[in-house]
C-alpha cells in the first residue's frame, strides 16, 4: 500500500498511542503459564501481538479478547498441549525469542518459524543459552525455522553478548521451568517489563546490578493488568509535534519506564519541550505527555544509553536531521539485526529526504539541520521506518510517498488512521 504525505498543519489535541507490544507479549504468556484466569488490558491488535496470541492458542491456550482485554485460561508451567504442525512467529522476534524459552522446557517437541524478514534474524543467541540450561534446540545456520525438543531443564549462569531484553526473557522464561536458579547478565540494562511483571504474577526474581535471578519451578498465579500506552509508538508524534510549527499535542497514558525511555531524555536534551505530568501507573510506571515545537541541537548519545532507545533511532535520527551541529549516535550496530537492517535504513531514509547522515563504523552521525524535500520511500518491510518517514513527510517540503505504509501495522495498527485526523494526508 502507497500512501502519500504533505507537508504538516500544526498537530493539536490529544491523542492515546495503542498499548505497549513489548510488555504485551510478556503479560500474555506469563499469563499463558499461570494455571487459572488472566485478564490483560490495553493488549494492542498489532500484527506482531497477534502472532503471540494465535501460537498461544495453538499451544492450548483458551483466549478470548473483547476490545482491548484478552481473558486468558492459563495452562501452568508445563500444561501446554502439543501444536500440530509449525508454530508461526511472524514478522516478530519478541514472540519467536520468547517462545523458545517457553517450548525448551515442554514435555513435547515443537516447531517454530517466522516471516522471511524473520527468518533472517539472528537466533543462535537465544538458542545457545538455553542449550546450556538442557535445551535441544536445532536452528538452521543461526536461523529460524526452529526444531525444539521439550527437555526437562536446569538452572545455569548465563552471560548476554548483548544487552538484549529478548535473550533475557527467554532465559528467565526457561528459568522459570527449570529446577534450581537461573541467572542472566546482560552487558548494559535492557528494558525490564519481565522483571517488572514476574512479582504480579507470583514468581520469586532478585536483581544485582546488571544479573537476574530467578528460582525455577515456582507456583504461578494469574493476574489482572493493564498495559500503558507504547512509549516507542509515542516516539513518532513526539518528534512529529517538536518538528511542526504551531503543534501542541498531548498524548495521554503512555509507558514511562526509565528503560524505554532515552528518547525523552535526548530531546530534553536537544532542546525539546516535553512537559510530562500525572505519573502514576504499578509496576510499570505511566504519565501523560504535552509536546510543543521547539529549535534542537545535535545530541551525542553514549553507547551506554542505547538500550533505552534502541527502537526510536529512526525517529530520533529524523529530529537530529533538524538539529543545529554534528549528532552521533554511539555503538548502534544492533539495530542491524532488527527488522530489517536499520542502521543503514536509517541512513537511507535520510538521505533520500536530502539530510547528511552516514555509518561510521558502529556510529551513526548525522549533521544538521537540512531542509528536507519530500521523497519516495521504501521501509522494505519495517514498520519504525515506514513511520519514521511519515514523520519525515510532515517536515519536508513538497509530497512524499510511503511505499509499504501498511507495515505500520506490526506495532501501530491505527498509526495512518491517526495520522490522517491529526495532519495532512491527500
Ligand atoms: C524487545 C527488545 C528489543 C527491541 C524489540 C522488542 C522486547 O530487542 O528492539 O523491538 O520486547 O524484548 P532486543 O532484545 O533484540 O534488543
Amino acid at each position: 500500500m502507497k500512501q502519500a504525505v504533505l507537508a504538516g498543519r500544526p498537530l493539536r489535541g490529544t491523542l492515546r498511542v495503542p498499548g505497549d507490544k513489548s510488555i504485551a507479549h510478556r503479560a500474555l504468556l506469563l499469563a499463558a503459564m499461570a494455571p487459572g484466569i488472566s485478564s490483560v488490558s490495553g493488549v494492542p491488535d498489532s500484527l506482531d501481538v497477534r502472532a503471540t496470541l494465535d501460537c498461544l492458542k495453538r499451544l492450548g491456550v483458551g483466549l478470548s479478547r473483547r476490545g482491548s482485554t484478552v481473558r486468558v485460561a492459563g495452562r501452568g508451567r508445563r500444561g501446554f498441549l502439543q501444536p500440530r504442525g509449525v508454530l508461526d512467529a511472524g514478522g516478530s522476534g519478541t514472540t519467536a525469542r520468547l517462545l523458545m524459552g517457553l517450548l525448551a522446557g515442554q514435555p513435547f517437541p515443537a516447531r517454530l518459524t517466522g516471516d522471511s524478514y524473520l527468518r533472517r534474524r539472528p537466533m543462535d543467541r537465544v538458542a545457545g543459552l538455553l542449550r546450556r540450561m538442557g535445551a535441544g534446540i536445532g536452528l538452521r545456520g543461526d536461523h529460524l525455522p526452529a526444531t525444539i525438543d521439550g527437555a526437562a531443564l536446569h538452572g545455569a549462569r548465563c552471560a548476554s553478548p548483548v544487552p538484549s531484553a529478548q535473550i533475557k526473557s527467554a532465559v528467565i522464561i526457561a528459568g522459570l521451568l527449570a529446577k534450581g536458579e537461573t541467572s542472566i547478565t546482560e552487558p548494559a540494562l535492557s528494558r525490564d517489563h519481565t522483571e517488572r511483571l514476574l512479582p504480579l504474577f507470583g514468581a520469586r526474581l532478585r536483581r544485582r546490578g546488571l544479573t537476574v535471578t530467578v528460582t525455577g519451578q515456582a507456583r504461578l498465579r494469574p493476574a489482572r493488568l493493564t498495559v500503558p500506552g507504547d512509549a516507542s509508538s509515542a516516539a513518532f508524534w513526539v518528534v512529529a509535534a517538536t518538528l511542526v510549527p504551531g503543534s501542541r499535542l498531548r498524548l495521554a497514558a503512555v509507558g514511562c519506564n526509565p528503560t524505554r525511555s532515552g528518547f525523552l531524555r535526548v530531546l530534553e536534551r536537544m532542546g525539546a519541550r516535553i512537559e510530562m505530568s500525572r505519573p502514576r501507573g504499578g509496576p510499570e510506571p505511566v504519565c501523560d505527555l504535552v509536546i510543543q515545537p521547539a529549535a534542537l541541537s545535535a545530541a551525542d548519545i553514549g553507547r551506554a544509553e542505547v538500550p533505552a532507545l534502541i527502537d526510536e533511532i529512526p525517529i530520533l535520527a529524523l529530529a537530529a536531521s533538524q538539529a543545529r551541529g554534528l549528532s552521533r549516535f554511539r555503538g548502534v550496530s544492533e539495530l542491524r539485526h532488527k527488522e530489517s537492517d536499520r542502521l543503514t535504513g536509517t541512513v537511507r531514509l535520510l538521505r533520500c529526504f536530502g539530510a547528511k547522515a552516514w555509518a561510521d563504523g558502529d556510529d551513526l552521525v548525522i549533521a544538521g539541520p537540512a531542509r528536507l524535500r519530500g521523497a519516495r520511500f521504501d521501509p522494505e518491510g519495517d514498520h519504525r521506518l515506514a513511520m519514521a518517514t511519515a514523520v519525515a513527510g510532515l517536515a519536508a517540503q513538497g509530497r512524499t510517498v510511503v511505499l509499504g505504509a501498511e507495515y505500520a501495522a506490526a506495532s501501530y495498527p491505527g498509526f495512518w488512521k491517526e495520522f490522517q485526523r491529526l495532519s495532512n494526508i491527500p
